[in-house]
């Protein structure tokens, strides 16, 4: 993680508009926040995620699924190319695929997700759909260390977000988009600072 001398390294990985990416990257302009986006990856061409990365001038790359014979084989190469980037910790930032065995086994527990929804709740890429079908009250967003299953994974972050009578999908989703993104620089400046400790799921700050 950050020591005194250099930052945390992390590479984010993307599929869209990247906005708690862009959180990220303004979070780490300020020195005292301990971590510096050396790279951004993506599963897709032309989105706004990697444009945001190029406007900082933050290395890319992408490697499309549909481009490698077997998943297997993308996932390899995937993590090849996180791993060149030799970091401290890849957070998924809206990154639509899942990751496999062998980019885990390469990288954890250094890969961390952020899922819009309180897990163990509405797992999966419709978690605010799901969540106002469901008719809950409070929703959220969740930042977890990434496992082998649908954000399963040992809890880092949550925060509440109400869910409010006349929302639909959209409005829902950009009010958790606004706390997720407070909650993912948050976390993940304590853990490039601090490091985390994982004690049968229970996840702490601190080494
Ligand atoms: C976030 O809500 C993330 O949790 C979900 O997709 C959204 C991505 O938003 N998987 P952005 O690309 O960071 O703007």
């Amino acid at each position: 993680m950050a020591t005194a001398n250099r930052p945390a390294r992390i590479v984010v990985l993307v599929s869209g508009a990247g906005t708690n990416l862009q959180a990220l990257i303004d979070a780490c302009a300020d020195p005292a926040y301990g971590a510096e986006v050396v790279a951004v990856g993506a599963d897709r061409e032309a989105i706004e995620g990697l444009a945001r990365a190029e406007r900082a001038g933050i290395e890319t790359f992408t490697r499309r699924l549909p481009e490698f014979a077997t998943r297997e084989e993308w996932d390899r190469s995937l993590a090849e190319v996180v791993a060149s980037h030799e970091p401290d910790l890849v957070v998924l930032a809206g990154f639509m695929k899942l990751v496999g065995e062998g980019f885990l086994a390469a990288l954890a527990p250094r890969v961390v997700n952020t899922h819009p929804a309180l897990c163990p709740s509405f797992p999966g890429t419709t978690g605010p759909a799901d969540a106002l079908a469901h008719g809950v009250k409070v929703t959220g967003a969740t930042l977890f260390v990434v496992d082998g299953g649908v954000d399963t994974g040992p809890i880092v972050a949550q925060v509440a977000v109400p869910v409010e009578d006349d929302d639909d999908v959209e409005a829902l989703h950009e009010r958790i988009k606004v706390a997720e993104r407070g909650m993912l620089v948050d976390a993940v400046g304590r853990i490039a600072r601090e490091g985390i400790t994982i004690t049968n799921r229970k996840v702490r700050f601190g080494s």
